[in-house]
């Protein structure tokens, strides 16, 4: 939910090399997190100079092409998902300040006071152009320039003034060899280079440039010239303690190397993805989490588990759910996180919160999470970027370690978090002896071949995208699954819906019945999860039950079985297979069909895969 890049620093003059260019650089890699319009700021001698234009970035490079942009020691730059105003040039950032445009400002975040700063800087002189709450910001920090002459502290002390989450980053033209940025409650990081300084709202912003990065906490002031990275709190008292880190990828995770786009690409890594979360963890049959830093006797005592997470996320803490009570006996509930603080839930000291995100940044679950936190609770984070806020502030964090995600559709990081979530399960089993150490060691040697498992059903795209192919035109489709394969369901048609546009719903197959069933008519699209015909109970054959009774009413049965399950070949139109594996594993191979068809139906459709209409990858506000 936008993305800030700043760059300080003095490259050799070459065409390709100026800040304002390591600015569209980093504006490229972030663009996932937010595209209604794009904008650059840099300094021209006494001028502030500001190029932005609505929509995708290409625009704004197209109002650039032919500039001649001067080659300042800094650039800001920024991509918008618009939150206060519409997607409008104006709307669009970076906002100039004072009532000499002496400042530029960038903004990711709600500024939940806006109305009454403006009122207050209205008064005092300052004119606005734009229907953004950001707009207060920047003449805000522009005001308190004035009173302090210096930008560190204007930033300080226009920082408390603001209510809300922000990042914002701001250049002055008094002070021309720095970018100034402050945070609270939304993500920021330092790229460090040589004689060259970097900030961005995630690590993809200067990946090109430099794998160094330094963590930028809650509530702090960052100072960076091309030489020096000062970092303060609020109140102006230095950081010493810094959290450097080295980026665990490069640049060519974040480039779609062949593929049409990075979804594609995301799905074909997911092989890659379980076995790369799943590695270093097992040893001997036995579970080895060191970052499990709460105390096992802590882990011992919990009554309940509560799993807060958003869209994918919350789909895979549905199927942790089915795992975790059934390996542990834990009562297990899973909340949308933006649901969980209103209904007053019941949480203890006793009470283990998962929060899910592939982010780290989701308002939503960040809230959820701190909110179980006041109540006594413990957090555990399954995160995939690493120094994000959510994992900062659990009390231990599962990180996924399957790269960086950029499609906005969530793919590799879902079979990442399904994982992670097995682990987690599996290792609550072994620390309070729910299970004996034999069968822990029988569950991961088969959720070792997991990793296999994917790649033969990735070996398959070629039917599935066939299928999506010749199915462009339809306008709504059904998902329908039991157990384990209900979250799978709502997971096909959340994809579905995202990317391709497309009416679609997700049900627990026994629910069709008591009224979805009306919806079935003739030709209806019907995706059907088939568990395995080798698991316990009548779960398989309640399952058939349910295509025969939407085939009966004229449905189109597409079915998702495993190998060799002969009892599905008589009802169904289409039957894509997955390996066999246990019941509880099968999500990580059955969602794999249903992510290849909408990324393939999108694209037939012409749509953008990646940039899907009106959504953003990272969602930083409530
Ligand atoms: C997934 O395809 C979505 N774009 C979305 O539902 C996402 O999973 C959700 O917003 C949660 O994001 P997070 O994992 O970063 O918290």
């Amino acid at each position: 939910m936008c993305g800030i890049v700043g760059y300080v620093g003095q490259r050799p003059a070459s065409p390709s090399s100026r800040p304002v260019d390591v600015a569209l650089q980093g504006l490229a890699r972030l663009e996932y997190r937010g595209y209604d319009s794009a904008g650059v700021a840099v300094l021209d001698g006494s001028e502030v100079r500001v190029a932005k234009a609505k929509g995708k970035l290409k625009n704004l490079r197209g109002v650039l092409e032919g500039q001649d942009v001067p080659t300042s020691a800094v650039a800001i730059g920024h991509t918008r998902w618009a939150t206060h105003g519409a997607p409008t040039d104006e709307n669009a950032h970076p906002h100039l300040g004072g009532k000499d445009d002496e400042l530029a400002l960038v903004h990711n975040g709600i500024i939940e006071n806006f109305a009454a700063l403006r009122a207050s800087l209205e008064a005092d002189g300052y004119t606005f152009r734009s229907e953004t709450d950001s707009e207060a910001a920047a003449h805000l920090v522009a005001r308190e320039m004035q009173r302090t002459g210096d930008l560190t502290l204007a930033l300080r002390a226009a920082a408390v003034q603001l209510e809300g989450a922000f990042t914002l980053l701001a250049i002055h033209r008094d002070q021309p060899d720095r970018v100034v940025a402050a945070r609270r409650n939304s993500p920021l990081v330092v790229g460090l280079g040589e004689g060259e300084n970097y900030l961005g709202s995630d690590v993809a912003a200067f990946v090109d440039n430099t794998r160094e990065a330094l963590e930028i906490g809650q509530d702090q002031v960052v100072t960076v010239t091309a030489d020096d990275v000062a970092v303060t709190d609020f109140e102006g008292t230095e950081v010493t303690e810094k959290k450097q880190y080295t980026i665990a990828w490069d640049v060519a995770a974040a480039q779609k190397g062949g593929y049409d786009s990075f979804m594609a690409k995301e799905i074909h890594e997911q092989a890659t993805a379980v076995a790369d979360t799943l590695r270093g963890r097992i040893e001997s049959g036995a579970l080895h989490l060191d970052e499990m830093s709460i105390d096992e006797s802590v882990l011992r005592s919990i009554d309940k588990i509560i799993v807060v997470a958003c869209g994918t996320a919350a789909n895979a803490g549905n199927v942790a759910k089915y795992a975790i009570e059934h390996w542990c006996r834990i009562p297990t509930e899973v909340e949308l996180a933006h649901e969980f603080r209103y209904r007053d839930p019941i949480v203890t000291e006793k009470t283990l919160v998962v929060a899910i995100s592939q982010s780290g940044e989701t308002m939503d679950t960040l809230m959820a999470m701190r909110h179980a936190q006041e109540q006594g609770a413990k957090v555990v984070a399954i995160c995939n970027t690493y120094g994000s806020t959510i994992p900062r502030e659990a009390d231990a964090a599962l990180y996924l370690h399957v790269g960086p995600e950029i499609a906005v559709a969530s793919t590799k990081a879902y079979l990442g978090q399904i994982t992670a979530c097995y682990l987690l399960g599996l290792y609550l089993a072994q620390v309070r002896g729910n299970l004996f150490p034999d069968e822990i060691a029988a569950l991961m040697e088969d959720l070792e071949q997991l990793p296999a498992h994917v790649q033969t059903v990735l070996d398959g795209a070629g039917a599935v995208e066939e299928l999506a192919q010749s199915m462009k035109d339809t306008t709504s489709v059904l998902f329908l699954g039991r157990h384990v394969g209900y979250p799978t369901a709502l997971e096909g048609a959340l994809k579905l819906k995202e990317i391709a546009y497309i009416h679609a719903e997700g049900f627990a197959a026994g629910e069709l019945k008591h009224g979805p069933i009306a919806l079935v008519d003739e030709g209806q699209p019907v995706f059907v999860i088939v568990p395995s015909p080798r698991g316990r109970d009548s779960l398989h054959s309640k399952v058939v039950s349910n295509i025969q009774e939407v085939r009966a009413r004229g449905a189109r049965t597409l079915v998702i079985a495993e190998e060799g399950d002969e009892d599905v070949l008589p009802y169904s139109d289409v039957v894509l297979r997955v390996p066999a594996t246990r019941t509880l594993f099968a999500p990580l191979l059955t969602v794999i069909p249903l992510q290849i068809f909408s990324c393939a139906l999108a694209a037939a459709k012409g749509l953008d895969v990646d940039q899907p209409r009106n959504l953003a990858k990272s969602v930083t506000v409530e």
